[in-house]
C-alpha cells in the first residue's frame, strides 16, 4: 500500500488532536494512502520526545526548517500559532510538498494571500483544517441546501461563543496580535464564516457593519504552558502585559444569493463553552446546528401542511445516509470532537491520491476567501463603515 510520511509542526492542543487523527484514520477508514507518523516538531522545553512516544510519532525534532526540507517527509501539517503558519507553509511549498495548515490560514491577509499564491504557482496540494465541515450534521446541512430542500436562502445566523477568557487567564499567544493576528475573530468567526460558506454554497459579498471590543485590556504575562486545552492550567506571572486583539467581534453581512447574515464570536460569553451554531432559513425550510449537540441536525420542512410543521431533530448517525459515520459506530453510538479531524485526515488522503473527498476541503485559496471576510469585518469595525469584499484583496 502507498504510504506518506507526515511531519507535524507543533504539539499543543491541535498537535494532540492531529496526532490522534493521523493515528486513527487508517484503523477506521480505508484511505488510499496510509499516513506514517514520521516526525513531530516541538519547542525543546516541551519535550517533543515524550510527546512523540506518547502519540506514536517515530521521531521528534526541534528544528522545523530542517524537518520540512527533509526528503523523508511527504506531507507537512502545521499546528503552530497563526504567525508561524506562513513561514512553515511557504517552506513546505518551496520544497514542493503538500501542506495541511490549521485555521485561520494566517494571522494577516497579506500572509494568507501569499500562501495561496505560492501554492498556486508551485502547483502543490494544500488543505486547511476547518474541521467543523467534517461533522456529519454539518455535511447533512450542506447536502440539504444542495438538494434544494431549503429553497432560496434568506437568513444566515451564526455564532461561535466561548467563555474561557476571564481575567484569570494570562497573556497567551492568543491575545497577542503579532502572534495571532486577531482574537475571537480569527479564532472563531473564521470557523463560522467557513461553515456558512460551505453549507450555503455562496460567498459573502459585503460586510455591512461590525463591532469589535476588547474588554480585558491587560493580562498577567505567562508562566508555564497550557496542559491540554486552550488555557487549561495556565498561570500568570507577576508582570502585566497589553492585550492587542479583540475579545469579541460581531458583524452583519450579505451573501451572493441575496441572504442577509449575522456573525458573532466571543470568548467571554458566560455559559457557552464551545457553542458553535448556525441557523439557516430558506423559502422551503430551515436547518439549525449547535456543536454542543454535534450529532444532531435540526430540520424544518416548510413545505408540509402548516398543521404538522415543526422542527425535526435528526440524529446524524446512520451509516449510509449520514456522511462518515458508517466508519465509526452503530446508530446513535455518538461521535465527538476528535472524529471531525479523523474524517478530515481521511479526505486529505483521498485528495492526495487524486480521489474526490467526501465534501470539498478548503485549500489555501479557499481559506484566503474566508480571511478576506475576516479582514473586511475588522475594517468595517475600525472605520465604522460598510466594506465590499470586492475591495478587499
Ligand atoms: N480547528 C480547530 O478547531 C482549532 C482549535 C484550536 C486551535 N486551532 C488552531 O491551531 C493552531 C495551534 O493552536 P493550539 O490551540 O494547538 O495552540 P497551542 O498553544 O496549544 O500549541 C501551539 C504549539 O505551537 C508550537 N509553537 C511554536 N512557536 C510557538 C510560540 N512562539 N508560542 C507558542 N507555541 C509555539 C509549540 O509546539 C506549541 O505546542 C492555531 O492556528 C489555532 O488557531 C484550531
Amino acid at each position: 500500500m502507498q504510504t506518506i510520511n507526515v511531519a507535524l509542526i507543533g504539539q499543543g492542543f491541535m498537535g494532540r488532536s492531529h496526532s490522534n487523527a493521523w493515528g486513527q484514520v487508517a484503523k477506521f477508514f480505508k484511505p488510499p494512502i496510509k499516513p506514517v507518523m514520521h516526525t513531530v516538531f516541538g519547542q525543546p522545553e516541551e519535550n517533543p520526545k515524550a510527546f512523540a512516544q506518547n502519540w506514536g510519532w517515530q521521531n521528534a525534532a526541534t528544528n522545523w526548517e530542517e524537518l520540512v526540507k527533509s526528503p523523508q517527509i511527504g506531507l507537512v501539517d502545521v499546528v503552530t500559532p497563526n504567525y508561524m503558519h506562513a513561514p512553515v507553509a511557504r517552506a513546505a511549498i518551496e520544497a514542493g510538498k503538500p501542506c495541511a495548515c490549521e485555521k485561520p490560514i494566517a494571522g494577516t491577509l497579506a500572509d494568507a494571500r501569499q500562501m495561496a499564491e505560492a501554492a498556486k504557482a508551485k502547483g502543490v496540494k494544500t488543505f486547511v483544517w476547518f474541521n467543523y465541515r467534517r461533522c456529519p450534521a454539518v455535511g447533512m446541512a450542506h447536502r440539504l441546501v444542495k438538494d434544494g430542500m431549503l429553497g432560496e436562502i434568506r437568513h444566515v445566523r451564526a455564532t461561535y461563543l466561548q467563555d474561557w477568557a476571564d481575567n484569570s487567564v494570562p497573556l497567551l499567544w492568543r491575545f497577542d496580535k503579532g502572534l495571532a493576528g486577531s482574537g475571537a475573530h480569527g479564532d472563531l468567526n473564521a470557523h463560522i464564516i467557513d461553515m456558512t460558506r460551505f453549507v450555503t454554497g455562496q460567498e459573502i459579498t459585503e460586510v455591512v457593519g461590525a463591532i469589535a471590543e476588547t474588554f480585558i485590556k491587560e493580562r498577567k504575562t505567562v508562566s508555564g504552558t497550557a496542559a491540554g486545552g486552550i488555557a487549561a492550567g495556565m498561570e500568570g506571572g507577576a508582570r502585566m502585559g497589553k492585550v492587542t486583539v479583540d475579545d469579541t467581534v460581531l458583524f452583519l453581512a450579505r451573501f451572493s444569493g441575496g441572504a442577509v447574515a449575522s456573525f458573532e464570536a466571543a470568548r467571554q460569553a458566560t455559559g457557552n463553552q464551545n457553542r458553535n451554531t448556525f441557523e439557516i432559513n430558506g423559502t422551503k425550510g430551515a436547518v439549525k446546528f449547535d456543536f454542543e449537540r454535534m450529532n444532531e441536525l435540526e430540520y424544518y420542512d416548510a413545505t408540509r401542511p402548516r398543521a404538522v410543521q415543526g422542527w425535526t431533530t435528526i440524529m446524524c448517525t446512520h451509516g449510509g445516509d449520514h456522511p462518515y459515520v458508517a466508519n465509526w459506530w452503530p446508530d446513535a453510538h455518538i461521535i465527538g470532537y476528535e472524529h471531525g479531524f479523523t474524517n478530515q485526515a481521511y479526505d486529505i488522503l483521498k485528495v492526495l491520491a487524486g480521489e474526490e473527498p467526501t465534501f470539498p476541503i478548503p485549500d489555501f485559496n479557499d481559506a484566503y476567501q474566508t480571511q478576506r471576510v475576516l479582514e473586511a469585518a475588522l475594517l468595517s469595525a475600525d472605520e465604522r463603515r460598510p466594506v465590499r469584499l470586492a475591495d478587499v484583496k
